[in-house]
Order: structure tokens, then sequence, then C-alpha cells
């Protein structure tokens, strides 16, 4: 979800090897919320690090999305309409017009349609896991769960979640810088093979709604307007995009945190206020990025128009002015206004559901405790950071 911005940077900057920040950025950001909290990384490149700092960046229209482009499908799916910039890369009053149209579609009844769902995949999902007698968490809870709950919300027909299962599981690669040229040419295969099930998944829904999203999308309308063939192809793919490895982060990050705190008694009093701690500990969105249209001034420092500002919301979520004992875990924690969906006109439109799927997923894995029964593994994606495996065994 960040712009070209600073962040390729760091490592060269810092000295430090990218697994090393990934493993644990937290001793990172707690020198810089101190030492540097305004930090220019490069000419025109900053990084901001304090969470009133973040929240204004997230909040004022001087800070922008970048230019969005369009994208030409290739020959072999020219059948395909063009698709246009997803709402997550608009500014006003582009982004209004999509936002609007979407939310009217994105109603709490597609939620609660999927509750008993969710909570019967997680259920079987982690009944498999204990059959076994362990295995991996990402692979086999984190990773699916989110990926066929996105697919039953719009509507994929049952008989295709396992081939969306894959597909997701190939285009997810995209997101990570560390792939290799194979897996990336397979990720963009995958991703047009999708758009193309995609493509005629509505033309289906068009000529027959379901009680589905992607059906209510297709007849969504406010005063004459509709989204486009183009807008709801690229809104399809960016509900699975923004959903999808976001919350396999949160299902995998929460649960290694939970192991690595064995004194936490279990059952856990209240999910809802341990959900939004394991939100704030995690951060499964590390990093949000916006270029400023107007100079903006913070106190006596004075960021120029033109300038791309990155903010870290892994180091505003362990602000010391806004979380007391910010590196420690406390699952009863209130307040908690952390910023993990963000701040703003672009506030995560899938919070909500994040929240449901955890709130579902977490008592049902955490019934008995976990240990681990080898190295968890880290992505090198310093955005969207997060775990490629957790090899686990119930206690
Ligand atoms: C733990 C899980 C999740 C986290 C941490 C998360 C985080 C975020 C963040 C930080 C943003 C703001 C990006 C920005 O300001 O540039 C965002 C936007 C968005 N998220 Fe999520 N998200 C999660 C789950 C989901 C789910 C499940 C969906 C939908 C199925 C979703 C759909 C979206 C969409 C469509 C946007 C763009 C909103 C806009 O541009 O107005 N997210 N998310």
């Amino acid at each position: 979800m960040a712009g070209p911005t600073g962040v390729a940077l760091w490592f060269t900057r810092l000295n430090m090897r990218q697994s090393e920040l990934m493993a644990n950025p937290y001793p990172f950001y707690e020198q810089w919320l101190q030492d540097h909290p305004r930090w220019e990384v490069d000419d025109g490149q900053w990084m901001l690090f304090r969470y009133e700092d973040v929240r204004r960046v997230l909040m004022e229209p001087a800070f922008a999305k970048g230019e969005p482009w369009t994208e030409t499908p290739p020959p072999a799916y020219a059948h395909l309409p063009t698709l246009t910039p997803s709402m997550l890369m608009q500014n006003p009053p582009d982004h209004t017009r999509l936002r609007g149209l979407v939310s009217q579609a994105f109603q709490p009844r597609h939620l609660e349609r999927l509750r008993p769902f969710v909570h019967d995949l997680a259920r079987e999902l982690v009944q498999n896991i204990r059959r076994d007698g362990g295995g991996d968490i990402v692979s086999q809870f984190a990773f699916p769960l989110p990926a066929l709950v996105i697919a039953e919300l719009l509507g994929v027909p049952r008989a295709d979640h396992s081939q969306f299962r894959q597909w997701s599981q190939h285009i997810a690669r995209l997101l990570d810088p560390s792939q290799t040229p194979e897996a990336r040419d397979k990720a963009i295969q995958a991703r047009w093979e999708l758009l193309d099930y995609f493509h005629q998944l509505i033309q289906k829904k068009t000529a027959k709604p379901e009680s589905d999203l992607l059906s209510e999308l297709i007849q969504v309308e406010s005063a004459g307007d509709r989204l486009s063939p183009g807008e709801l192809l690229s809104m399809a793919l960016l509900l699975l995009v923004a959903g999808h490895e976001t919350t396999t982060n949160l299902l995998s990050m929460g649960t290694l945190t939970l192991i690595e705190h064995p004194e936490i008694p279990l059952p856990v009093a209240n999910w809802h206020t341990a959900v939004e701690e394991l939100l704030r500990y995690t951060s499964p969105v590390q990093l949000d990025a916006r270029q400023t249209v107007a100079p903006v001034a913070f106190d006596d420092l004075l960021i120029p128009e033109g300038s791309w500002v990155t903010v870290v919301l892994g180091a505003a979520n362990r602000d010391p002015d806004v979380f007391a004992e910010p590196n420690q875990l406390d699952l009863a924690r209130q307040p908690n206004p952390h910023m993990a969906f963000g701040r703003g006109i672009h506030y995560c439109l899938g919070a909500s559901l994040a929240r449901m799927e955890a709130e579902i997923a977490f008592p049902i894995l955490w019934e008995t405790p976990w240990a681990l029964t080898g190295a968890p593994l880290w992505n090198e994606n310093i955005v969207l950071r997060g775990l490629t495996a957790l090899p686990a065994t119930p206690r």
C-alpha cells in the first residue's frame, strides 16, 4: 500500500540486512521514534514515525495518493475491459464516488451471512491440524481462511473455491519483493486467469443476480451512476488483494505473539479487546505512503510540495505518547486507538470483516495452547509484514 517511497533506501541507509529488520523492526522503530521521528531518508523522501504525525498525514488533504494508472490487458486477455485504478489508488472526487458506490454494497448483512461459514471453515482447518498432531499454521489456517472467506463474500461458487485458493496463493507472491522471476511470472499469469474468471462470473451474475457482494456491486446505483465493467473488475481484485494477505498476517503473527506469551491465561477473557491489541501489536500493514500536494509544516520542519511521505503505522502503534508500555502485550488494553486499519478517507473498508474473522478464528484455534515445533519464517515484505511458515503443535 506504500507508493514509490524511500523504503528501499532504508536498508542501505541503516546498513542493516532486510531479514534482520523483518524479524523484529520494533527496536529500530523505538530508536527512531526517539532520535529521528521525522527522517529525511533521501531528497524529497520522508519517513514519519510518531502517532500524531502519522494521523495528520492520513487525515489531511495536503497528503494525497500518487498518480493512478490504468491497465490494458495483454493480447491473450484482450476480451477483458481495461482495468481502472482501484479506489485505494485514487483521490477525491474519484475516490469519493467509488467508495460511495462500493460502501452501499458492502452491507452488514453480507458479513452476517458469512458468520456461520467462517465458523465452520475455521473449525475444519483447526481440526485438520490437530488430527495430524500439528502442522503449519500459515498454510493450513491463516492463509486459506481469509482467501475462502473473500471467495464466499463475492459469491464464488463453492466448487471453484479450491481453484480460487490456488490463484490467491500465486498472486500473494506479487506482494513479496523477494520472489524469483519464475514465481513472479506465475503470479502475473494467475492474476490474469483470476481476472478472466471474475469477468465471466460478473457476466453470469449480471444475467442472474444472487445474494452476494458481487451481484450487489453489479447492481449498485447512485443518482444514475454505476460501476463500469473495468471498475467492477478492479474492485473484485482489490477486495482479494487488500483483504487476503493482511488478514493472513494478522492470524499468523497474532498466533506467534500468543505462543511467545505463554504467561497469558487461556481461555482469553475478551477476544474483542484481544483482537484490537493483536492488531496494534502486530500491525499487519506496517507502512503507508502519500505525496504532498502543498508544502506542509510539522513544527519548524517544512516538507515541500511533491515530497513522498511514508508513514510507519507499526511505529505509531507503539508510540509511548499514546500507548502506555507500548511494547507490552495487554489483551485487555482499553482504550486502544491503534491505526492498524489506517485513518481518514481510505480507512479500511474491510475492517469489520477482518475483525469478525479474527474474533471467530482465534478462539477456535486457541481452545488449546500451541507450541512451536520449528523456527517461524518471515516474509521479506516490509509493507505487509508477515510469516511464510509457523510450524506448531497443540500443547
Ligand atoms: C487485518 C486485516 C486488515 C488490515 C490490517 C487492513 C489494513 C488496511 C489499511 C491500513 C488500509 C488503508 C490504506 C491507505 O490508507 O492507503 C486499508 C484499506 C483498504 N482495505 Fe483493508 N485491511 C485488512 C483487511 C481488509 C479486508 C478483509 C478487506 C476486504 C475484503 C479490506 C479492504 C480494504 C479496502 C477496499 C481498502 C481501500 C479503502 C479506500 O481506499 O478507501 N481490508 N486496509
